[in-house]
């Protein structure tokens, strides 16, 4: 495993998504009432910044056009089948780490 820090939990509110960029890569860190997730960070619709849209529950919403993803399981809830990666996500202290491997 390759852990590399993100964000601090300061950074990602309890109900919130935010975008972190690591080199072409592209993440969505979501806290789901403390729970930190990361998904891959663009919407397979459009290419959307799933980073920027909204979380709802344990749900992401793309900002575009409004495609909604698990943060735990990467499946897409409007097309069965269709899931996008999520990445092993490990808090030490208040950082947040990522295995992007
Ligand atoms: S680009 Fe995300 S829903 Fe269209």
């Amino acid at each position: 495993m390759a852990w590399t820090k993100l964000a601090t939990l300061e950074e990602v509110a309890p109900g919130s998504v935010i975008e972190v960029e690591r080199g072409e890569d592209l993440i969505a860190l979501c806290n789901v009432d403390g729970d930190v997730r990361a998904l891959h960070g663009l919407c397979p619709h459009q290419g959307g910044p799933l980073g920027e849209g909204v979380l709802n529950g344990e749900v992401v919403t793309c900002p575009w056009h409004m495609w909604e993803f698990h943060s735990g399981t990467g499946a897409c809830g409007l097309n069965a089948g269709l899931t996008i990666q999520t990445y092993p996500v490990r808090v030490e202290g208040r950082e947040i780490l990522v295995d992007l491997a």
